[in-house]
């Protein structure tokens, strides 16, 4: 089934029935204020962290997403009352029809009913902490029309997400106040002036206004029925304690044909609210701050933009892989509707693998998160699985704990900086290559000397941190010379302890091979020697201790006892995706090799939904493997379509040169796909899903948890770089695909450094890698394209052969 379309000029997908099987979201806010807004217009904003500066109210796991940001409209002669997006008032879609546009930042809901078209486009301006609803209210009837509108927010109780759950302290300490079109809420220990300050405004004058929840909702009544609407008028209400909310109500009479625009801003910071009321009353900075946002992604897009045979790739790649990569860099991974604010921080290893996807889209943010990564590195090398930057940042370390000394606790070191047995084993490992790529995107060679503090004490150079990273898994090793589990690698579920882990190993080689290029780059003679030499030696003992002969493929790991994990002759938890996919990946073994494991991952793990991670599903408790075997079967880490590692399986087919494979893999996983399928899928057809149920559950094939997986940036890095071949390096640009043998080619256009790359692929023989020729403007080159002169727009063809 359908429930909506990619329209690709606009970069939107259209939902045009609403009631899809669950809320379909999209991220508002490009800088420090964001919503989390669903097609229905539910959801919450917060400030930065959706954990400590939480704006509005959302209630999780319930079966609305409730509430929302809404807008009502009523007709006055009638008492007929609706609302703009479909809930909360849900009117019967036989008698009003719906449509929703997800953008890039933005969100625009409209709604025809009884001679009414109304529009409500929220987004969050650059520049602004606050998020702007426009509204249009068309009247398309042939009678003159008298409409009320109310907005309906409902404030967060306090800086803490979770105190409207649990602090009943919450209740007694926020009041409301109504100023000159504005409602202001304010928490009563706020100690400035912004945070825990927020307000709802608006451009008209109201009419009426209610700062009260329940003055609004009425007793025994919910969003879908508010008595103020019913009613046709709010009770005034503004006072100290109890729940909050921001309802401005006006009146206007429409003549036929007639529309009126307004806007409602729902925001932070004492004295805000009145300045931006003043703003939009211009409608002409509503529009230019509209097109500030579509500007921002404009920019980021175009720097990388593909025309190929395959419709969905192209969709993804140019708009929502790259848009669903960049909102994990900035708001990591607690700020979704299914993990709504309960923790804060950022994943060591979650941060590090985003943060490779997005250098050419923005790589201010990318260096900032490359920075926080090195900060919350320990002298031994290892990463503190999860840490607010704030933490190690000098320059916030006095803001933390003052901005809410009541609220935010200043974290004791023991808490900063956990032990060994707390640490997990692949976390530091991903900063290598994000690094590496970073400075091949900018060129910014300063970087690898910039002198950064370890959490622990001490600092040392960004080199001198990547090398303490790589000499940790040197040291930290098995009996056999694979690395030791620890607490858990990749897979937060696969607890080893002291067991070994190949997928850490190949991931160590991985990111061995990255750094000698780099050493190489910079003639660091030593390095190159010491670090080639560990290199063979992680080779050599994956090669001699992870190889299954009889599977054909390669073991997950050993437990303590040095029992092996992922053999062709047990019965659980067979074959694993991670340790075939980074083996190839890593450039670690033979050709022959690598072909034989990819084939088993084809014939053991593929479904027509994407890889399952292992295959069967564990299905007994066994502590010695770790969590993952107490997970229910088909069910995230165990035996789900994990989508994250998917993309390591293009890369592994493309390096092996098999274009069809990693093109068969990729459109498996590919949500675009799966558009006229939701029945199965649920989960929005434009966002990567943290998994899909394995072929072991009743649900095979359902989508969970959208938005906030690093499969977003992987799939993003892998179809850039390996399966479209475009590659950054430190000299030059390379030109490397690995496509499916049908393709007759395919076009690029790629900006680096200033200059503009036009890049087209021709496939004349049908092959699917091997570069037969390369022209820059005409000339023919060998090997990378050098950098070329900034501003220029450069035309080369590439003929595979
Ligand atoms: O790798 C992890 C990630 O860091 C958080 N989500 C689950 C993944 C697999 O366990």
């Amino acid at each position: 089934m359908k429930y909506g379309f990619f329209d690709n000029d606009n970069r939107e997908y259209v939902i045009t029935r609403p009631d899809v099987p669950a809320p379909w979201t999209n991220y508002l806010g490009t800088e420090k204020f964001c919503t989390v807004i669903s097609h229905n217009a539910g959801g919450y904003s917060f400030y930065n962290s959706p954990e400590y500066n939480r704006v509005t109210k959302f209630r999780p796991n319930a079966s609305f997403d409730r509430p929302g940001h809404y807008v009502y409209l009523r007709d006055d002669e009638t008492g007929d009352y609706w609302s703009i997006s479909w809930q909360p008032v849900a009117k019967s879609l036989d008698e009003a029809s719906y449509e929703v546009r997800h953008g890039l930042s933005y969100s625009k809901f409209k709604c025809e009913y009884n001679g009414i078209t109304a529009t409500k486009t929220l987004f969050v301006p650059k520049g602004e902490d606050a998020e702007v609803w426009d509204v249009v209210i068309k009247n398309t009837s042939d009678k003159p029309r008298t409409i009320s509108a109310f907005s309906f927010v409902e404030f967060s109780f306090s800086h803490i997400q979770s105190d409207n759950q649990n602090h009943q302290m919450s209740l007694y300490s926020a009041g409301t106040e109504y100023r000159n079109g504005v409602i202001e809420y304010d928490l009563y220990y706020n100690t400035n002036d912004f945070e825990g300050f927020y307000y709802l405004a608006s451009t008209f004058d109201p009419d009426s206004y209610d700062g009260q929840r329940d003055s609004f909702l009425g007793l025994y009544r919910d969003e879908a029925n508010p008595i103020a609407v019913e009613q046709g008028q709010c009770s005034n209400s503004a006072q100290t304690c109890y729940n909050h909310c921001g309802s401005l109500h006006k009146q206007f009479v429409i003549q036929p044909g007639e529309e009126v625009r307004f806007a409602y801003i729902l925001g932070m910071g004492k004295g805000n609210g009145e300045k931006l009321r003043a703003k939009y009353q211009d409608l002409a900075n509503l529009d230019a701050d509209f097109a500030g946002i579509k500007a921002h992604w404009d920019e980021r897009c175009n720097k990388f933009q593909v025309k190929s045979p395959n419709e969905g790739l192209d969709t993804m790649i140019n708009a929502w892989t790259l848009y669903q990569a960049e909102t994990c860099v900035v708001w990591s991974r607690f700020a979704s509707f299914i993990e709504v604010g309960g923790r804060t921080g950022l994943g060591y290893r979650d941060t590090a693998q985003d943060a490779i996807s997005v250098p050419h889209a923005n790589p201010k943010m990318t260096r900032k998160r490359l920075v926080d990564l090195l900060r919350g590195q320990v002298k031994a090398g290892y990463g503190l699985h999860l840490f607010d930057p704030d933490w190690f940042d000098p320059e916030k370390a006095d803001v933390v704990p003052s901005k809410s000394p009541t609220v935010v606790p200043t974290p004791s070191d023991e808490d900063k900086i956990h032990g060994i047995e707390d640490t997990c084993s692949d976390d530091h490992l991903w900063l290598v290559p994000t690094i590496c790529k970073y400075v091949m995107e900018t060129g910014e060679e300063s970087f690898f000397d910039e002198v950064i503090p370890y959490a622990d004490g001490g600092d040392a150079t960004v080199y001198e941190h990547m090398k303490a990273a790589l000499d940790f898994s040197a040291e930290y090793v098995g009996n056999t010379g694979i690395c030791k589990g620890l607490r858990a690698d990749w897979n937060d579920c696969l607890n080893l302890g002291g067991g070994e882990s190949s997928m850490v190993s190949f991931l160590h080689y991985w990111a061995l091979q990255e750094f000698i290029d780099l050493a190489k780059h910079l003639g660091k003679t030593d390095d190159i020697d010491t670090y080639s030499t560990m290199a063979e030696g992680v080779r050599q003992a994956c090669e001699t201790h992870l190889w299954d002969d009889e599977g054909g493929w390669y073991i997950r790991g050993l437990t303590k006892n040095g029992d092996k994990i992922g053999t062709a002759q047990q019965t659980e938890g067979k074959i694993h995706l991670e340790s075939n996919t980074l083996a190839v990946l890593s450039g670690a073994v033979s050709q022959e090799r690598g072909e034989r494991a990819m084939d088993s991952v084809d014939e053991h793990l593929y479904s027509p939904y994407g890889l399952h991670l292992n295959s069967p599903s564990f299905a007994t408790p066994n502590d010695d493997i770790g969590f993952v075997t107490r997970v229910y079967q088909g069910v995230k880490e165990n035996g789900a379509i994990f989508s994250h590692p998917n993309p390591w399986a293009w890369v592994a087919e493309a390096k092996l040169g098999r274009g069809d494979q990693a093109m068969k893999f990729y459109d498996a996983l590919n949500p675009y796909n799966q558009n006229d399928m939701i029945e199965t899928r649920i989960a929005e057809p434009y966002s990567y899903v943290q998994f899909i149920m394995g072929r072991d559950h009743q649900d095979h094939g359902r989508a969970n948890h959208p938005w906030l997986t690093g499969t977003s940036g992987w799939a993003y890095f892998a179809v850039t770089n390996f399966m479209l071949g475009v590659r950054t390096g430190f000299e030059g640009l390379t030109v490397d695909p690995c496509i499916p043998t049908a393709w007759p080619g395919f076009e690029v256009t790629r900006q680096w450094r200033g200059a503009t790359y036009k890049i087209t692929v021709q496939n004349p023989n049908n092959v699917s890698k091997g570069v037969q020729s390369i022209t820059v403007n005409g000339e023919a080159i060998e090997g990378a394209i050098p950098v070329q002169a900034e501003g220029s727009i450069n035309d080369i063809i590439v003929i595979l052969g």
